[in-house]
């Protein structure tokens, strides 16, 4: 077999590789804009079959915020904040501690100011920021957790903080590291729709009876 005739075989697939790659990439992006522009209302989520379903389907609405990497990065697995997009360790290696605040010498407010602060000239946009600034307790741990999973922990008072339900929604739609995520500083992308609309879905969620997918 000649050498050009090998190529012929061989560059084809090489093409239609690097295609497939190069349209994953585009499909990734359009997914991630999608998120950007909203949140459906709680009226255009459509029943369908049995009554609890509809819970389900506005919790499932509403966890395209609580999944949303400038929540998770806050609510890790184990004591270690994470960042960016692709929820990576955070640098420097942080451990919060039972706290949330760190360790004695280096602690949050040592580089999170009490607003977002914006970098020049730097690849990082800026440093997030807001009063206090800390990680959630080890009970609030959301990544690696099914949407069934952080369901329920929401719902939880012995891992919630003692929250009530009517109190998840306040948090939800009050509180201010919440509200951060929609105003996350240059370089970061927001969380989805509005925390107006998020604590809409949130309300309605609890009225159909706070019902979790599996
Ligand atoms: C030495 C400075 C420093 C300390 C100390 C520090 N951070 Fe950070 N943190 C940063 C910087 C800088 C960024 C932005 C990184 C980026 O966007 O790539 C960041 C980003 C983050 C993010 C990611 C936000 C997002 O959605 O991308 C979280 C969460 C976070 N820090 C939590 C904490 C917590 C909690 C502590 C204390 C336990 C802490 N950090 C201590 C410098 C620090
Ligand atoms: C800077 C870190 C940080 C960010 C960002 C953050 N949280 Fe939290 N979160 C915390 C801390 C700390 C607590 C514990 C505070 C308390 O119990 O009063 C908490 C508690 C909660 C609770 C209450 C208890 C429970 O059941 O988990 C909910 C709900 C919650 N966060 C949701 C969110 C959502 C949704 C977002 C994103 C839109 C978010 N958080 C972003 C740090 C953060």
């Amino acid at each position: 077999m000649t050498m050009r005739r090998i190529a012929r075989l061989i560059l084809p697939a090489v093409t239609v590789s690097a295609l497939a790659l190069a349209s994953a990439i585009g499909s990734t992006r359009a997914d991630t804009a999608d998120l950007g522009r909203g949140l459906k209302s709680p009226a255009e989520i459509v029943p369908t079959g049995d009554p609890a379903s509809r819970s389900r389907a506005l919790f499932t609405e509403a966890a395209k915020v609580l999944t949303d990497p400038r929540c998770m990065n806050c609510h890790p697995a184990d004591r270690q904040p994470t960042q960016g997009d692709a929820m990576r360790p955070h640098a420097p290696f942080m451990q919060a501690g039972e706290s949330g605040f760190g360790q004695p010498g280096l602690n949050c407010n040592s580089c999170h100011r009490t607003e977002n602060t914006t970098l020049v000239g730097s690849r990082i946009g800026s440093v997030p920021g807001a009063t206090p600034w800390l990680l959630a307790p080890a009970s609030m741990a959301w990544q690696g957790l099914t949407l069934g999973g952080i369901c329920q922990q929401l719902k939880d008072p012995a891992r919630n903080g003692g929250r009530s339900l009517a109190q998840i929604h306040t948090h939800l739609a009050e509180d201010h590291l919440v509200a951060w995520a929609w105003h996350p500083g240059e370089g970061r992308r927001p969380a989805p729709g509005t925390q107006a609309a998020f604590g809409a879905l949130i309300a309605a969620w609890i009225e159909t009876g706070a019902e979790c997918p599996p």
